[in-house]
């Protein structure tokens, strides 16, 4: 197998049987492929490869790690990865396949990437419409991650050639078949409370079709009109973000006894204050984000490694300086905000 070298060339083709068959093929390789949902374009990876998600980040060139729509086939797929309860399960039946995301309790043998979640214990899923999506989905047969394909903070794609304009040279692929039908992100609804379905977004299908569904229960909204669709910010609940229990202590230059150490790159000069080496840190007190250096090796771990060092028996998790440029803007954005709380 050859490696993929993400961000060289981009192929645009047109849907076709052989087209669609290599988009599988490069995916399952761990490159990326932008492709036609019913609602707008998405620029889909392997949601269980973590470099591969981490891709995604780099090619919108987006400074902070959102987390992202994970794409599946039908509902069976979507319950290995989330908690499918009782007004998940009815709302599946009545929009899925379509334009309607749903916010889930993440199960936590789920082996999506953390990155897709942003480290968070819910995931966003949707099983869409469209048939070159679909025909994607079950050749490849894997949950593919896909956000909008637009570069962080241009218009969203709704044709291929929007798609092309940002993209082209990001990314492995374009799979073009013609404009999106809906034209507008999906409706996110938020049912990690089973009891409590707030809508997060709105989108082609309403707030008065889901209390519908669900027998008349009122359905809040938490949402505000930007025009971007990247963000959510709600007036009310901004987006959560993930943060471990333990405090976090960032651009540390040496341990303190009872901490636990994110490493980076080379750490033969780290030492534990007060006498001691790195090395001897129980394996439960250490992580090396990326030996080499590889900021994507890195921003795939980060979710991952952060929540197997936050252990009560730590008094903190310290995290070595990660380089500011590429994606390590984004990993410094998220460690800085975990460790302001
Ligand atoms: O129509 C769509 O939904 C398109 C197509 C490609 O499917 N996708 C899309 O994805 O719009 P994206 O990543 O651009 O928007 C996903 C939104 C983001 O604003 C993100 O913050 C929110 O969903 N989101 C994802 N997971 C979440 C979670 N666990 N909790 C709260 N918000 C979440
Ligand atoms: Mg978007």
């Amino acid at each position: 197998m050859t490696k993929i070298q993400t961000g060289k060339n981009t192929e645009i083709v047109t849907a076709s049987k052989a087209s669609i068959r290599k988009a599988a093929d490069i995916l399952t390789r761990g490159g990326l492929v932008a492709l036609p949902t019913e609602t707008v374009y998405g620029l889909a990876a392997n949601a269980l490869d973590g470099k591969a998600v981490a891709g995604i980040y780099e090619a919108k060139g987006r400074p902070q790690f959102n987390p992202l729509i994970v794409h599946v086939l039908n509902e069976k797929f979507a319950a290995q990865y989330a908690e499918m309860h009782e007004t998940a399960r009815r709302l599946a039946d009545q929009f899925w396949p379509g334009p309607l995301t749903m916010i889930l309790p993440l199960k936590p043998e789920s082996e999506l990437s953390k990155l897709c979640s942003a480290g968070l214990d819910t995931i966003a899923l949707r099983v869409p419409a469209h048939r070159t999506m679909r025909a994607v989905l079950s050749e490849c047969n894997l949950p593919l991650a896909a956000p909008s394909a637009n570069r962080s903070g241009t218009l969203t794609a709704t044709t291929p050639v929007i798609v092309e304009a940002t993209l082209s040279g990001h990314i492995d692929m374009i799979l073009a078949d013609g404009a999106c039908d809906v034209g507008l992100e999906s409706t996110i609804i938020d049912v990690s409370d089973e009891l409590k379905p707030v809508i997060l977004r709105t989108g082609a299908i309403t707030s008065s079709q889901i209390s519908d569904c669900l027998d008349g229960r009122v359905v809040e909204h938490d949402t505000d009109h930007k025009k971007d669709g990247d963000t959510i910010r709600s007036p009310g609940q901004l987006l959560k973000h993930y943060a471990p229990s333990v405090p976090v202590r960032i651009n540390a230059i040496d341990v303190m006894p009872g901490e636990a150490l994110l490493a980076f790159s080379n750490d033969r000069f780290m030492g534990v204050r007060g006498g001691g080496s790195v090395k001897d840190l129980p394996e439960t007190a250490y992580r090396n984000l990326s030996e080499t250096g590889d900021l994507n090796e890195a921003a795939s771990n980060l979710f991952r490694m952060l929540h197997e060092l936050d252990r009560p028996e730590h008094t903190a998790i310290a995290v070595m300086n990660i380089p500011d440029n590429g994606l390590g803007k984004a990993m410094n954005e998220r460690l800085k905000r975990a460790s302001m709380v």
